[in-house]
């Protein structure tokens, strides 16, 4: 089904514009932009901030608010650009600061707010003060603005403590003098290009506060920050194992204890947010902090959106909840209450850049931890026609809910995982630092298509793609979809159409009882929404058989709701 009306402005964008009296980020759809996979303009096989430009408009007839962009910074890409050596600089991969203002621009003609990425906890290695710091002495100014200790045992030949690396690995690497002797170690949650900075260091937070001014001046909505649980870590760095079954970003299975890990969530994070609140606050108009922040339980999340903190933080938990009625039920309700009791909306999400992608995720019938990803020795090859199909049912219900939405580039058109990457063409530090053990996070990276019979789907003019993209993929290009009302495309944007025209982003839930809890049915304002999640096909509850139905994630019969299937009716 098209429509050619979408509701979001054609005027440039307000500051302070407001939905009925609510600020924007309350309701918003952000649509997360992976710069390397999006669009490439110069034919390098990269994605560019040029290529992003000239797709935008695809975008604002998607029917976003805003995009949310992965890191185009200065950096050597060792962990895809989240490793940065110059928080101020375009990395020339990307384009030039010239090419993000008129992307910028470009975006706000449109209506579209931009939010850029913000990674506080480490730099690259390259960042010239960790370079200063390695030719420092111990113990000097240089070296405290990252974590560097003394080794244990007799000769310092141990790591400092037994943390290890999210990537895999220890968190720890040592140093070495000029002459070859061995040094102190330095901390590093992530890949050991990543050196952790010290958060109680002054000069560390100077530079970001002039960070976060320098993109503000350039007009950013916001900002998403990375790993926004990490910065602070407990006195002392003492010993820590984590719980079996926990993420290595440390989230917890809902069935475990929370434990806070000494470097995950620590008290001391909220006081650098309640900074950059303020530092928001000098700018006009309605700016935004997103928490990547994965801590568990909800309640303790929440405490990153209170009113004086940020204003988002993704909701992982919903993520990371299986395609089951009750568990869904559940999240929502302590999703929506956690966040309701600071005054924070709740956000949702299903894929990113860090996750298998929900089409294929959806399918697996094994645990797959955060991280771990899926590739061609992976036992648990997910079904594709039952992923899409649950992808969109569940695309389809998240889209209902009140709140913030978040998208990630691609789930639009029902993209599955890359699964059979070679193994050659596989760039992400954890399947290195693993020694492929764990596929890690390629198989969600891979440039997204454009046109079924362009060269590299008209990702880039030359056919070149960092990441190769799979033979198969022509069905999911976004001109195969555009106009075919079964599509997963026509699914998503008619699916924002209504949610803006019925403002269900500002609404609020109220369920009913089908009677089976594999169904979950609620009532959003006008809007009934009705999902199936069981394996067998059901009937529309009886007072709905009267209402229409104005979008539905499969097909179906009159009267049925099949199994795997969201629908939605209007209700006046
Ligand atoms: C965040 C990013 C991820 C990155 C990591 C280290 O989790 O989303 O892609 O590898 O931080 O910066």
């Amino acid at each position: 089904m098209t429509h050619a009306t979408a509701p979001s402005p054609d005027a440039p964008l307000e500051a302070s514009a407001t939905i009925d009296g609510a600020e924007w980020w309350r309701s918003a759809v952000i649509y997360q932009i992976y710069p390397r996979s999006f669009a490439d303009a110069n034919g390098d096989g990269m994605g560019d901030l040029a290529g992003i430009t000239s797709r935008l408009d695809a975008l604002k007839q998607l029917g976003i608010d805003a995009i949310w962009l992965s890191p185009f910074f200065a950096s050597p890409q060792k962990d895809a650009g989240y490793d940065v050596s110059d928080y101020c600089a375009v990395d020339p991969l990307f384009g030039t600061l010239e090419d993000f203002d008129t992307m910028t621009d470009a975006a706000h003609a449109r209506g579209i707010r931009v939010i850029v990425d913000l990674v506080p906890n480490h730099s690259s290695d390259q960042h010239e003060w960790f370079q200063e710091a390695l030719a420092a002495a111990p113990g000097s100014p240089e070296r405290a603005r990252y974590i560097f200790r003394d080794g244990r045992g007799e000769h310092g030949e141990e790591a400092p403590n037994n943390w290890d690396s999210v990537f895999g690995g220890p968190a720890w690497t040592r140093t070495a003098n000029a002459d070859g002797s061995p040094d102190q170690w330095y901390l590093h949650l992530f890949d050991s290009s990543q050196p952790d900075f010290d958060w109680s260091n002054a000069d560390v937070r100077r530079m970001f506060r002039d960070v976060l001014r320098f993109w503000l001046d350039r007009g950013v909505d916001g900002f998403r920050v990375d790993v926004a649980h990490g910065l602070v870590k407990a006195d002392g760095l003492p010993d820590f194992t984590p719980p079996v079954g926990a993420g290595s970003m440390g989230g917890q299975a809902a069935d475990e204890e929370p434990v806070t890990a000494p470097y995950w969530g620590q008290e001391g994070v909220h006081e650098i947010y309640r900074e950059w609140n303020q530092v928001l606050a000098e700018y006009d108009g309605q700016r935004v902090l997103c928490a990547e922040a994965w801590v568990d339980p909800l309640e303790k999340m929440a405490l990153w959106v209170r009113s004086d903190e940020m204003q988002q933080a993704f909701n992982f938990p919903y993520l990371e909840t299986p395609w089951n009625g009750p568990a869904l039920r559940t999240i929502i309700d302590e999703s929506l209450a956690a966040f309701s009791s600071v005054g924070a909306p709740s956000t949702w999400v299903l894929s990113n850049h860090d996750v298998v992608r929900h089409a294929s995720r959806l399918a697996l019938t094994a645990e797959n931890p955060q991280g771990h990803g899926i590739g061609p020795e992976t036992g648990d090859r997910p079904d594709r026609e039952l992923g899409l199909r649950r992808a969109r049912a569940a695309s389809a219900l998240m889209l209902a809910l009140p709140g913030g939405a978040y998208i990630y580039q691609g789930e639009e058109l029902g993209l599955p995982e890359a699964i059979d990457l070679p193994d050659e063409a596989r760039q992400d530090p954890t399947w290195f630092r693993t020694s492929g053990e764990r596929y890690g996070r390629d198989g969600c990276r891979v440039p997204i298509p454009w046109e079924a019979d362009a060269p590299a789907y008209g990702f880039s003019e030359t056919g070149a793609s960092w990441l190769p993209q799979p033979e198969d993929w022509g069905p999911y290009a976004r001109a195969s979809q555009s106009g075919d009302a079964d599509s997963t495309l026509e699914l998503y944007s008619r699916a924002l159409w209504l949610r803006s025209t019925h403002q269900l982003g500002l609404g609020a839930i109220e369920w009913h009882d089908a009677g089976d809890d594999s169904i979950l049915w609620f009532s959003n304002g006008p809007i009934t929404v009705v999902a199936n999640t069981g394996v067998t096909d059901a009937v529309v509850p009886t007072p709905l058989r009267d209402a229409t139905r104005i979008l539905a994630s499969s097909p179906h019969d009159e009267g049925t709701l099949p199994a795997d299937t969201t629908a939605w009716f209007l209700t006046p």
